[in-house]
């Protein structure tokens, strides 16, 4: 089955989909975008995403080039066609085409959007979330707006790539001192019955996954703490474990070569995955 994908207002073949060489996402990197994981066909936290999405937006002085509305439909849309159990939906913004200048189009420059799908079957079933993940830590080299979702990935991907190479799965990311993130994921350390995460800044992405999980978390009567922690702190905790809409809760067990804890996926972050699972699929759309 071709895919079907969307792109400023049109669902096309994925192989007869075009945008601009002057468009502003491939030569500036000048475009933020959001990832919606769906799960039993069904949209998981859409409503986070359309909202980090506006906020996105205006953060770089960006229109608004579809309304929330229009954008589930098109979710939805993509979702049928494709037919997709399981999986995500990829959206990105761009300001447009224009010929190649620092500066900023003019505002009635035609805004490029474009969603497509992934299909990840069983993606809740994920192996990785029985064995957990270990990663490395590298120095946090990002520019200083980690809170708006840009498509200027290529430090997170040297890293996951510096992951690989190292025989590990993704990289932490440290800066002063402290671990910001993980590549494309919130990260956590969890000591007794408290989970501490870095607080929300400029720092690091505002994940909806974070913010659905420390609501569940708090729910369930376990302790949140929201500051910064190093990497000897975390290597020494109970359990750690990364948060994100393509995997959850996803435990951690190896820092840098040392294993946290047991060594084996901690019973805080198996039991956040299975709540966070279980509750956000009763908002699903
Ligand atoms: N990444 N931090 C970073 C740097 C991220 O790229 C992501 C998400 C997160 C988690 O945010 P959320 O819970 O809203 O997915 C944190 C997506 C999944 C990606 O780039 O594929």
């Amino acid at each position: 089955m071709t895919r079907t994908v969307y792109v400023n207002g049109q669902y096309l073949p994925e192989n007869e989909a075009t945008i601009s060489i002057f468009d502003r996402g491939f030569l500036f990197a000048d475009g933020v975008y959001e990832v919606t994981s769906v799960l039993g066909g069904k949209l998981i936290d859409f409503d986070g995403h359309a909202v980090r999405l506006e906020r996105s937006l205006n953060e770089l002085d960006m229109g608004h080039p579809i309304t929330k509305e229009d954008l589930l439909e098109v979710h939805r849309e993509l979702v049928r066609v494709n037919e997709i159990e399981d999986g995500l939906v990829y959206l990105q913004v761009t300001r447009g085409a224009a010929d190649r200048d620092f500066a900023y189009p003019g505002s009635d420059t035609p805004q490029t959007i474009v969603l497509f799908t992934q299909a990840k079957p069983g993606l809740a079933d994920s192996p990785a979330a029985k064995t957990g993940i270990k990663v490395i830590s590298i120095e946090d080299q990002r520019w200083g707006r980690r809170d708006i979702k840009t498509v200027q990935l290529l430090y997170p991907s040297m890293g996951k790539m510096a992951a690989k190479a190292a025989g590990c799965d993704d990289a932490w990311m440290v800066e002063d001192g402290a671990v910001t993130e993980g590549t494309s994921n919130n990260a956590y350390i969890v000591k007794g019955n408290t989970i501490i995460t870095r607080q929300l800044s400029n720092d690091i992405l505002h994940g909806i996954t974070r913010a659905a999980v420390l609501r569940f978390a708090k729910e369930a009567q376990m302790k949140v703490e929201e500051r910064p922690f190093t990497i000897e702190e975390a290597q020494g905790a109970d359990e750690a474990f990364v948060t994100s809409a393509s995997t959850f809760v996803m435990p951690v067990v190896e820092i840098d070569g040392a294993s946290v804890g047991t060594g084996e996926p901690g019973s805080v972050a198996k039991r956040l995955r299975e709540i966070y699972l279980e509750e956000s699929l009763k908002t699903a759309v």
